[in-house]
């Protein structure tokens, strides 16, 4: 496969027709049989693939280049995700637009080449792919807590067990957790949101809760939007983790290329989806 058939393969899986802002082959390569992929890859990983002889690095973060500088237009998803759960677009485009504008501040002032440049140099191809994955995972972890938590008074509690029946969460050393609410909270609509580039802060949430949503599982919030969400008293936050979370999507496409015949490794915080039988 090549750098652009890998990352049409990733398309596919999620149900994308384009490459979006927040991934993209900095370092395009042909006739690739063997991948070593991990959260985060940057100048250490691409040196290690040197040595280890792999024929592409897959970083899932974006590292640098036009994904790092565009990353912000992909957060324009969570108006669609919001409209969807019946927030009206005027009020999902204004309760975006606080966080948008801040995660576009800070990507301009990165230093944007540098690992770009090291696997240009090593002439390592490199290349990323992020939110592709992540929609696999909000998919794959909706699609499991709408089938596995069904009654209407289930509580957070109840959430909270079954993530931990998924392989990854359950092998992952930062396991799913409450952030706003308690065990036995009532969950309400639980509405899984991984795939928006960086969670929308605080208006986002609450967008969400008044439009009906009782619970967002997620991968990560930052602590003032948590302090924010918990202020709201509305409704319930359950961080899932942040390594596990990734991984989901990251293993199902991974399987994916091994159907394709490439070798694959990982390293960097993908956690194993395979759930070792007790004694
Ligand atoms: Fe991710
Ligand atoms: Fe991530």
């Amino acid at each position: 496969m090549n750098t652009r058939e890998i990352m049409d393969l990733a398309l596919q899986m999620a149900g994308l027709d384009e490459i979006p802002y927040d991934s993209g082959v900095i370092v395009p390569g042909d006739n690739i049989r063997s991948v070593l992929m991990g959260v985060d890859m940057a100048t250490p990983e691409l040196l290690l693939a040197k040595e280890l002889g792999v024929d592409l690095v897959i970083s899932h973060h974006p590292q640098g280049g036009e994904p790092s500088i565009h990353f912000h237009k992909v957060m324009e998803r969570q108006i669609e995700c919001m409209v969807k759960a019946g927030v009206p677009v005027n009020k999902a485009q204004k309760a975006l637009k606080p966080r948008r504008e801040r995660i576009e501040r800070d990507s301009h002032v990165s230093n944007y080449d540098r690992t770009g440049s090291a696997a240009r140099l090593l002439n390592m191809p490199f290349m990323n792919i992020h939110m592709p994955l992540d929609i696999i995972s909000e998919n794959t972890v909706q699609a499991y807590l709408d089938q596995r938590v069904t009654d209407p008074r289930a509580t957070l509690k109840d959430v909270i067990d079954a993530l931990m029946e998924m392989g990854e969460y359950r092998n992952a050393l930062a396991c799913p957790c409450i952030r706003v609410g308690a065990e036995k909270d009532y969950a309400g609509r639980v509405l899984v949101l991984m795939a928006g580039g960086t969670n929308g802060g605080e208006q986002v949430f609450k967008a969400y809760f008044e439009a009906g949503v009782g619970t967002i599982v997620c991968m990560h919030v930052p602590e003032e939007v948590r302090k924010a969400v918990q202020d709201q008293n509305i409704g319930n936050i359950i961080v899932a983790g942040h390594m596990a979370s990734d991984s989901i999507g990251i293993n199902r496409f991974l399987d994916a290329l091994r159907n394709n015949g490439l070798a694959v490794q990982t390293m960097s915080g993908i956690t194993s989806g395979i759930v070792e039988e007790g004694p």
